[in-house]
């Protein structure tokens, strides 16, 4: 008895070996705390996605039960912080979230739940660069801006936005990039100024889309019970704080575009070509609070961090099979009612992930060589079990050759963005641009 009370000691011991304290910390700081996570805990996987413009690491920490790679069936799930470099209490917040998702698998049972069920990717900092720059002031600081000076929420390829897009900066490729190789279900994005969730549409182009003045967007239903999540289960958002001067937002949350159009911003991105929902979290009028609030803001946001991460076991989710019962990849499967964009396809797994409220659906799945398979489901639950309903879509070969795609893909391929290729960025011309858009077109085509 005795032994096992010292081995217990030695073992607190041992594990405070990391901590962390409520106050701003340093890029190096940062690192040097999310090396250590790495080493100490079994079930977190450390990598970076990429480098900001001043050669700073996009470092992503990975939490789960199988923390380095993907599995059959864990739905893949982000939150994103200090995109805006003087927006600094997301950062702070996902510090703590590490902290507390370390201290609480396999004894608090809410946090053991997630870890089991979710693969869950931190990125603390999306703009290093502006937060290193940003001076301790509660409205505007340049460290908004990457070291280029670009707002890096305006810079993603924009759906409605026929404009062609200028130089994709550093902090951006890297999240596109981060994008296709991981098929992630559900994300936030960590953000402050006002105290709201924002659900997309965040742009819009005067389209059938724009309806009394919000931007909505297929899965609206889903996006509000998302961000309804988050303004309910915080202390304080859902009673619609206007901050200084910004608009009354009723339940703490607002549709994107009803706030204010916003083009190139991230979470369209990841809702029309990621097919991945977005919404934006703003977490606190002063964006860079005194520490002596970061107790407070960590106390008002932790079961609404926490929550809003469950709402990934929404839906329906599984894999469609081809005649031979193989994955398919790159499999149509649409919702009724529901014209994304893009539409939703099977990821290299043949799996899709798809957030539904509860209530009946009907699916419609399209493969190349099959019949068009169309089925009703009922989803019976909300995201308490920890997992969406699983079903497996089960293709029959058709005997005539079918077309390929419901509908045409090439509005699916994002609009052409430069790479910076060091001093030629400049030189690739209209018939480069057209050679790669044509390129791409053809990629696209080809992935059927
Ligand atoms: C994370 O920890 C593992 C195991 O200790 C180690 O092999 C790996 O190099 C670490 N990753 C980073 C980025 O430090
Ligand atoms: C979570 O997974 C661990 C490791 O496999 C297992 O020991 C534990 O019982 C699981 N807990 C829950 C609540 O699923
Ligand atoms: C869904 O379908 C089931 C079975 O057909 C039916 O009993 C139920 O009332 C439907 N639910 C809704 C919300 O339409
Ligand atoms: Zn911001």
């Amino acid at each position: 008895m005795f032994l096992f009370a010292l081995c217990l000691y030695l073992g607190k011991l041992v594990s405070s070996g990391v901590s962390l304290e409520f106050r701003y910390h340093n890029t190096v700081e940062v690192e040097r705390y999310l090396r250590d996570v790495n080493n100490t805990f079994d079930f977190t996987h450390l990598h970076s996605i990429g480098k900001s413009v001043e050669g700073r690491d996009l470092w992503v920490l990975i939490l789960g039960k199988n923390p380095a790679e993907h599995r059959m069936g864990i739905p893949e799930f982000k939150y994103v912080g200090n995109m805006h470099g003087n927006e600094v209490v997301g950062r702070v917040l996902l510090l703590q979230l590490i902290d507390h998702l370390t201290r609480g698998y396999l004894s608090d049972p809410l946090v053991t739940r997630l870890l089991n069920s979710t693969r869950v990717h931190i990125l603390v900092s999306m703009n290093p660069d502006g937060f290193e720059s940003s001076s301790r002031d509660c409205m505007y600081s340049q460290g908004r801006f990457n070291k280029n000076g670009i707002d890096l929420n305006r810079n993603f390829p924009d759906a409605f936005s026929k404009k062609e897009s200028g130089m994709t900066e550093m902090e951006v490729r890297a999240i596109m990039d981060w994008l296709k190789t991981e098929s992630f279900v559900l994300s936030a994005n960590l953000h402050g100024g006002a105290v709201v969730a924002s659900y997309p549409y965040d742009n819009s182009n005067g389209g059938s889309e724009l309806q009394s003045g919000s931007s909505v967007a297929p899965d609206n239903d889903v996006l509000i019970q998302l961000a309804k999540t988050y303004s309910y289960t915080h202390s304080q958002m859902h009673k619609g704080d206007h901050c200084y001067d910004s608009k009354d937002f009723m339940e703490g949350i607002t549709n994107g575009y009803y706030w204010y159009p916003l083009p190139g911003g991230m979470q369209d991105y990841n809702y029309v070509w990621g097919q991945c929902l977005e919404i934006t979290l703003e977490l606190s009028c002063c964006k860079y609070p005194p520490e002596s609030d970061l107790p407070g803001l960590w106390d008002a946001n932790r079961a609404a961090l926490l929550a809003y991460m469950q709402q990934v076991h929404l839906g329906v989710k599984g894999q469609v099979l081809d005649a031979e019962g193989n994955p398919s990849q790159n499999a149509l499967v649409e919702v009724e009612g529901r014209q994304n964009l893009c539409p939703f396809r099977t990821d290299r797994h043949g799996e899709y992930y798809r957030l539904l409220l509860p209530g009946n659906y009907t699916f419609r799945v399209t493969f190349p060589g099959h019949q068009v398979l169309t089925e009703t489901l009922t989803v019976p639950y909300g995201p308490d079990s920890f997992s969406a309903l699983v079903h497996n879509f089960q293709l029959q070969r058709s005997a005539a050759a079918t077309p390929g795609p419901s509908r045409p893909t090439q509005s699916c391929t994002p609009p052409q963005v430069w790479r910076p290729l060091g001093g030629h960025s400049s030189s690739l011309g209209p018939s480069g641009g057209t050679i790669l858009l044509v390129l791409l077109v053809l990629r696209d085509t080809m992935l059927l």
